[in-house]
């Protein structure tokens, strides 16, 4: 995680690269800091909080300078303190680095500087690089980062600047994002080249073990040991539009509201009415590659990872093709097998979790063939894969993903007919499920309608320290969903389960103050989950049920209902989804949190 951006050139660069942390604060925000040279002189300074906090305090030291690099943390390693926040420094505070990602080996090299005679002042892995490259510098500043570099094991994207060397940045990534973007004599770095885009499109990639040495004249790439490398630059054609929360009072609503749009254009042209199938242009495999497919393996983390659950239901059950969802974080050690005809879908909206990139490469390594499900273009992802499938679902700035998870489904689902036409679905059935996904976005209009409602309903429910999300089959990820939902926002204890195993052993956690959420609208388990659900009543749990409209026998059973318009089995999950996330919202909001950057957590997971 973190955020990293420089700058160098001829406009003030401490209040661009403050500007640029903010479009970075979805990787962490828990401390910030800058450091700059002015007069020949490394300044710095870094605070606990918000970018906000640390642009305040800048704005009051009058600092003019055509240099500087910056950071915004998650903190890893040593509390978010003012010591441990970024930059980090050398013994003779001549060096600042800033770092995304872990060094894995922290102990091992603060152990060997500290033997002669190195003393540390941070907690964090960061300040080993500093020190290192202040250590190993002999008067050859790119000499002493390309040494340091071997050391460290880990992932790590890193900015370097050095007060005997005012004009140059040196960056160096290993299996960690960074992006340098090339202007008319001023270049940028950072982690994401989101940040950089409003002053320029065109961007270097570092690729694992390069470094560069930036100057206001451009960049030159060098290998490992230092020898020359030409890189290309890339025309990046993102929206590099400013996205602001308009008239909601918080980005998480107002990405909610945007979901009948969003899905429209996860849908627009990749289905064709007339032969009931999905067209997936961004799906580099031939027809015969596609439809020698035995074996589909899914990776995923959070969110997507649901999405990858409520797929496995759709590829079993419509293309006949086994599929094993796998946790990323958890995949790589597996030593994984990977028969011939293996499909690997990659879902991850922001592209850039390292755990499912690690996940990713391992198949990839191991001959698989990879499908990318992805928000983000130009992101590692989307980059690395074989194909990718975006999302179109513009930025979402809230750290909880809403409109994104929708759209991984809609995106799954038209996956999953894609195979389903090709093995055993008939052009009708087809035809079917494309008219109910067109209906969709009416649909979740309908249910924004019912806000108030839900809000009320959240209000009822929010003083409520526990909660159980139940559900089955389709439902099962949605009720999984929903609650993660509920943990992240509202900071509430929500356990998400298949409604078929409360006996097994959580049914003891019931008791009259933890509520169940049931998730109803899965037609050919809506009678056993009922039944589940009259053994939460009988032992005075309450319930608060999301169902379709017309199911009659709910009400007799739940305290509440929230009803939501019917669709097929397979799509029953945006629906639902589309509740949870405003019960969620609700509750999160009666409870004072902060609901577009919750604590603790951050919108890219670049650690493992
Ligand atoms: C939940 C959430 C996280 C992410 C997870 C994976 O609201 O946002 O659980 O889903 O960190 O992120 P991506 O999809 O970017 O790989």
């Amino acid at each position: 995680m973190c955020g990293i951006f420089g700058y160098l050139g001829e406009q003030d660069a401490v209040s661009l690269v403050l500007e640029g942390l903010k479009k970075l604060e979805y990787r962490g925000y828990d401390s910030a800091g800058v450091a700059l040279i002015q007069n020949g002189e490394l300044l710095s300074h870094k605070e606990v909080g918000k970018v906000s906090v640390l642009d305040a305090k800048i704005a009051e030291k009058g600092w003019k300078s055509g240099l500087a690099i910056a950071h915004t943390r998650w903190a890893t390693h040593g509390k978010p303190t003012q010591i441990n926040a970024h930059p980090q420094f050398d013994t003779a505070s001549r060096c600042a680095v800033v770092h995304n990602g872990i060094i894995e080996n922290h102990e091992a090299v603060r152990r060997l500087l500290q033997k002669r005679g190195v003393s540390f002042q941070s907690d964090t892995d960061t300040e080993v690089i500093s020190q290192l490259i202040g250590f190993l510098n002999k008067g050859n500043f790119l000499r002493a980062v390309q040494r340091a570099l071997p050391l460290l094991q880990g992932a790590f994207a890193i900015a370097v600047i050095h007060q005997d060397a005012p004009e140059e940045i040196i960056c160096a990534a290993k299996e960690s994002p960074l992006a340098i973007g090339v202007g008319e004599g001023e270049m940028f770095v950072a982690s994401d080249a989101q940040a950089f885009l409003k002053y320029t499109r065109q961007a270097i990639y570092l690729h694992s073990s390069e470094l560069a040495l930036i100057t206001k004249k451009g960049v030159q790439a060098f290998n490992a040991r230092l020898a020359p490398i030409e890189k290309e630059s890339e025309n990046l054609d993102h929206d590099a539009e400013e996205v602001t929360k308009g008239a909601y009072q918080h980005y998480m609503l107002k990405e909610i509201y945007e979901q009948p749009q969003t899905l429209q254009n996860a849908l627009l042209s990749r289905f064709s009415e007339e032969y009931g199938s999905a067209i997936l242009d961004g799906l580099k495999l031939s027809e015969e590659e596609l439809f020698k497919i035995k074996r589909i393996v899914i990776l995923a983390c959070g969110t997507s990872l649901h999405a990858g659950l409520t797929a496995t239901y759709l590829f079993e059950e419509k293309a006949r093709i086994p599929v094993e969802v796998e946790i990323s974080s958890e995949f790589r050690y597996k030593n994984p097998i990977v028969q011939e005809n293996t499909l690997a879908i990659a879902i991850s909206q922001s592209g850039e979790t390292a755990d499912t990139l690690a996940a990713m490469r391992e198949l990839k390594e191991k001959g698989a063939k990879i499908v990318g499900i992805c928000n983000v273009q130009g992101s590692t992802l989307a980059r690395e894969v074989d194909s990718c499938l975006f999302l179109r679902a513009g930025p979402e700035i809230c750290v909880a993903a809403t409109k994104t998870y929708t759209s991984q489904l809609i995106v799954l689902t038209l996956l999953s007919l894609r195979f389903a036409r090709m093995h055993t679905m008939s052009q009708q059935e087809g035809k079917h499920l494309i008219k109910a996904l067109q209906a969709l976005p009416s649909q979740v209009k309908s249910i924004l309608s019912q806000a108030d409602k839900i809000e009320r309903i959240a209000k009822k429910y929010a003083h409520y320290d526990n909660f159980f999300f139940l559900g089955r089959r389709y439902m099962y990820p949605t009720a999984l969903e929903g609650a993660l939902k509920l943990k992240e926002i509202a900071y509430i204890n929500a356990n998400g389960y298949p409604a078929g195993e409360m006996k097994h052993g959580p049914i003891a956690l019931i008791h009259e103050n933890c509520p169940t959420v049931a998730y109803c609208g899965d037609s050919v388990t809506y009678p056993k989950i009922l039944s589940n659900l009259m053994e939460i009543k009988a032992r005075s749990g309450k319930v608060l049920a999301i169902a379709p409209e017309g199911s009659k026998e709910i009400q007799g059973i739940a305290d509440d209902v929230i009803y939501v318009p019917k669709t097929l089995d397979e799509l029953s999950p945006i629906p639902a989804t589309i509740v949870s996330q405003l019960l969620a919202y609700y509750i999160a909001k009666e409870r004072g949190t902060e609901i577009d950057q919750p604590r603790n957590l951050a919108k890219s997971v670049t650690v493992e």
